[in-house]
Parts: C-alpha cells; structure tokens; sequence
C-alpha cells in the first residue's frame, strides 16, 4: 500500500485557533484527537487577528452585557446571521477568553489589574481582550501548549487531498506531507473542519499561501452546503507598498487607538458620509473624536472605526477620485497623537509593537513620526460550511466544522474582534460535539478502492510529462477574482468571471508538477488548485445571485439593499457534474426574545 494508515476518534483538519481549541475540547471529553495542520504549528491566521478578542466582560465601561455584543454583532452582520450562533457566540465569549487566561494568556491590564479592552468597528463599547497587537499569536501559543500537554497527536505540513466516507457517514481524511510527500490515511469517527478562509483566491490578501479553502472544497466533495460565500471581507487597512508587501495587515487596532484616515488633501474624509445605521453613535467632528481617544466614557466613536466593509469602500472612492496616496491607498496616522499624549512615541510602541516594527523593517516608516499607506485587503470570508449552531456538524453525520471555514455567525459583515472569540466559542463546541459523536458512533468501514481512488488523483499532475502550470493558473484565478469578484461587482464582469473560471477549471485538468514528491510546492499548488476554483465559483455564483448591495458584497447595479433578500442566506452545493449550484433559503435561529433583544438596543 502506498500509504501510512492511523486511527482516531476525532481528526482536526486545521491547528488555528478553532481547530486547536476544538482539539482540546475533544481531547478532554477523553476522545483520542489527531490534528493534521498544512504547515507548521504556530503559523495560522489566527496570528493576523492581531488587535483582541470581542467579549462583553465590561471590564472598561460597565455597561456592556452580552445583549448589546449579540445585537452589535446582528447589526454588522446586517441581520443575515444565524440568530442563535450570533447568541451562544455573545453569551459564551466571556467565559472563554477567562479560560483562556487560566491556561497561561497574557492581556494588558487596566489600572486596577484586570484584563484590558479596546474599541473597534462596530461595537458600541470598548470590548476586545488584547495583549498589545498580537493577540492572535499568545492565543496560538496558549492552546498549543495546552494542547501538547494534553497528548494530542499533531502531524504538521499535512495537507488534505480528500474526507472520505462510509455510505453517507464520514469515516476519515487522505493526506499528504510536505517533506516527503508521503500520503497518510487517518481513519477517525469523526472530522472536525477548521481550516480557515480563502484568501488565497484573490491578489492582494492578508493570507498566507495556506488559506486555499481546502476545508470549504473537502466540505462541498463531502456532500456539505457552503452558506453566505458571497460574502468577503476585504479589511480596510492592508499594507499598500513596497510591492512585494501589499496586503499585509495593519490592525484595526491603530484605529482603536485614534489612527486617522486622510486622503492626499489632508482631508479626514470618513466624516463625509456616515451610514444611517450608525448615525447618531459616531462623532461629528475630529474634535469630538478626540474627546473619544482620551477615554471619555460618553463619547461616541470616530467615523475611522466604523464597520469594515464601509470603510474599506470609502478609501476605494478617495483612490478612484485621484485623492490617494502615493501608491494608492490612503494615509493612516497615530502619529497624530503625540499633540495631546506626552512621550507618545513610548506609548505607540507600547500599544501597537508590532505595527511599529512591521513598518519600520518592511516600509521604512517610523508610525511614530509619519502616516502609513494603507488600503483593503482581502482578509476573511464570512461565509462556509453551513452547520447546525448547537453542534456545529454539517448535513453530513461525523462532519462538523467551526472557525472561519464555519459559516453563519457573521452574516453579511463580521466585526473585528469577533474572530477570535467564534474560533474560541465554536471550536469548543465542535470538539465537544465531535468527541460525543464519535463516542456513540458504529464503526465505519474504509472501502480500499475509494483510498486507491484518490491516491491516484493526488499522484496525477506528478504523472504527467507535458501541461499546464500550476502557479500560471493560481495567478490567472487571481486576477479574475480581484478584478471581477472584488469590492465593487457588477453583473456582466460576474458572468464573465464563471466563464474564465470554467475554462480555468478544464486547465487546471491538464495540470504538471514536474520532480518528485519531496518537498514540491508545484505539486502542491497543483493539488490546491481544485479547492482555490471551486470556492471562488461559489463566490462568483453566490455574488451574482445576491441582486443588492449588503454587508461586505457591494453590487455597483445594485446600489441599495433588497427587502426581499434581507432575510435570506445564500446556500451552495456541488453537483454531480463538478459545478456550483446556488439557492436562496431563508435566515435560522430567529426568535420573538432575539428580535426583542434587538428592538430595545434600537
Ligand atoms: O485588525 C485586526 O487586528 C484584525 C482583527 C480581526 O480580523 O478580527
């Protein structure tokens, strides 16, 4: 056999924050958890969630509670969310990023030494636990040594080629490592998704090469449905120049700590339109802004940390105006701080450490002393795997699914901050719910054939002597996706993107990876190849369907929302013949007390 084969009860797809919390979560109901992670441990996007986690524990104004995160949550989500996910994701994040203290997590403090909370988009009040700006990383670095210490079997730079099942029931997953190339059998009762996004599908991304939708395309060959991947955030400030790091992140939280957005006239150009939704909670005037850096409980939020996707589409306008900078982007200013705040070159290194080398090394900006060019970046994909919000499981028994790859929490928009608590939230209850499946479950049977089957396919562009080349496709599928999939859509330049993704689809057919199977990253961006085409046509598809202008998907013929699609998610599956099919189902988990919660916080 030309494969390894192991057993589990419970397989991890994914070692960010959802998959290793999941992985605790089974392991400590006694389940034996294998975790498979495409690279090394320590390196998922989870680090990119770099400014906190959201958690209404009122640490910083006391009149935060669970009901105004859910309804905040609801409202960024433009009321598209899985009522009930948005709810257990409220109620459940304090207790979990406490938790999470208790196993090792730093937070900054306040003064009388409790864990610290800033502002950022969308929520009414200051709620995101953080450690300076890398929140994402101590989270990684906490559940990865909980995890080893409590025994998990953890294969690193494995990547997944196929789920495979028994009749209807999940039964495993196929994989292949890096190093060797040599392919693993994992044979588990359950499978738990956390794969993260799809970044990966469009140029200019803070996604590293992992984030190729590998969990959202197993999911769709599995059988599951995708919901809402219409859906893309593009994160307003990804890092525009030198070229080679465009898209690099530059947190939210150098607005959460009174960044500044102008365009080349010196212009605070966020006061120029303010979304009703949000009017009458956001600053009129920069000086009422201020009011709001030094901490006056009252004031209300500068227009900066308004939600993502509007300002994400406010800089596109300043750029298209011919008021950007110099690169095309706009300018983001902390610097500007230092007319109110002593020594506050100490205390932008103290806050934002990271930002602060990042541009320093990678641009050659102190932010301290000058602007940064920022502009959007893709950076997170609301929509994935539809699930069932108690469990997280899919309509394929034993296959459950959380974190990013999960869909549903997030609707139409997700809050910053919100990440990290759903990867905390959800991947708890994934875990659980895994480790009690697998517990109750028959054993399943792995059918040879079926193995053998996608041995094949995982060994064919090796095979090949003449074809296409991988990278030269990726590349294509990314224009494509960034210049007819992006911020601003339009139906004709939709239509045109499922046409060249189709005739991407039958090269990609042809694909070759010449070498062997050591260490060959043509080989394995030939293998991701079908997951990149497959989620983007669930994009392009979902993009075209959704006839409005909501959330993060802005329809240019479609400048207004639609009463009609308001309440209605977007559902995709795989047909027989390999395509998307798209359909529109109506919002879950509404009940007369959510719908009460949200009428009383207005
Ligand atoms: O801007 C940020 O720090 C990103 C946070 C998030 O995506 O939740």
């Amino acid at each position: 056999m030309g494969w390894s084969t192991r057993e589990c009860d419970v397989l991890v797809i994914g070692a960010g924050g959802a998959g290793l919390r999941a992985a605790v979560e089974a392991s400590s109901q006694g389940a034996q958890v294998t975790v498979l992670s495409k690279s090394l441990l320590g390196k998922a996007h989870t680090v990119m969630a770099e400014g906190g986690m959201a958690a209404s524990m009122g640490h910083v104004d006391d009149r935060d509670n669970w009901q105004v995160h859910f309804s905040d949550t609801m409202r960024g989500g433009q009321y598209l969310n899985n009522w009930r996910m948005a709810e257990l994701h409220a109620q459940q994040a304090p207790d979990r990023v406490r938790e999470l203290e208790s196993w090792g997590a730093l937070f900054d403090r306040t003064k009388d030494g409790r864990i610290l909370q800033r502002n950022f988009g969308g929520h009414k009040y200051p709620r995101l636990a953080h450690v300076g700006d890398r929140t994402g990383l101590e989270m990684i670095r906490t559940l990865q040594d909980h995890g080893i210490h409590q025994g998990i079997d953890f294969l690193m730079e494995t990547t997944v080629v196929r789920l495979l099942k028994d009749g209807d029931r999940i039964a495993g997953a196929f994989a292949y490592d890096r190093e060797k190339g040599r392919f693993h059998l994992v044979h588990a009762k359950a499978v738990v998704l956390a794969t993260g996004g799809i970044g990966r599908a469009f140029r200019v991304t803070s996604n590293s090469w992992e984030y190729t939708g590998d969990g959202h395309a197993l999911a769709l060959q599995a059988g599951a449905e995708l919901v809402d991947m219409e859906f893309v955030q593009f994160h307003p400030t990804g890092m525009v120049w030198p070229p080679s790091v465009r898209g690099i992140l530059v947190t939210e939280g150098v607005r959460g700590e009174g960044g500044i957005l102008t365009n080349s006239e010196g212009h605070r150009f966020m006061f120029d339109d303010i979304p009703e939704l949000y009017d009458g909670q956001t600053c009129e005037t920069p000086e009422e802004g201020w009011q709001y850096v030094i901490g006056d409980k009252e004031a209300r939020r500068p227009p900066e940390l308004l939600t993502r996707d509007h300002v994400a589409r406010k800089i596109v306008k300043e750029v298209k105006a011919g008021r950007g900078s110099p690169h095309g982007g706009a300018f983001l200013n902390i610097a500007w701080i230092q007319e109110n705040i002593k020594d506050s070159e100490t205390h932008i290194k103290k806050k934002l450490p990271s930002m602060y080398h990042q541009f320093k090394e990678l641009a050659g900006v102190d932010i301290t002393k000058e602007p940064m060019e920022v502009g959007p970046t893709t950076h997170y994909v609301m929509g994935g795997v539809k699930v069932d919000a108690d469990s997280q499981m899919s309509r394929v028994p034993g296959l459950f699914a959380c974190g990013e790859c999960g869909g549903g929490l997030h609707g139409a928009n997700r809050l910053g901050g919100n990440s990290l608590s759903d990867l905390l939230v959800f991947g708890r209850i994934a875990g659980a719910s895994a480790a009690r499946w697998a517990a109750d479950a028959q054993p399943t049977h792995l059918d040879e054939a079926q193995v053998t089957d996608v041995e094949q396919l995982a060994l064919a562009p090796l095979e090949r002597e003449r074809g296409e080349n991988a990278y030269a496709i990726q590349q294509s599928l990314q224009d494509v996706m960034q210049d007819l999939v992006g911020i601003a859509r339009v139906e004709n330049e939709l239509a045109d993107s499922l046409q060249r993704i189709d005739e991407l689809k039958v090269r990609a057919q042809a694909v070759t990876a010449p070498g062997n199977r050591e260490y060959n990253p043509g080989w394995h961006t030939a293998l991701d190849l079908e997951n990149l085409l497959l989620v983007s046509e669930a994009v392009a598809k979902s993009a075209l369907g959704r006839r409005e202008s909501r959330g993060a998907h802005s329809r240019i013929d479609h400048e207004t929302k639609e009463d009609s699609l308001g309440g209605v998610n977007t559902i995709s599956a795989l047909g027989a013949d390999g395509s998307i099919s798209t359909s529109h189902v109506p919002v879950v988990g509404k009940t007369d007390a959510l719908q009460a919660i949200i009428e009383e916080m207005g």
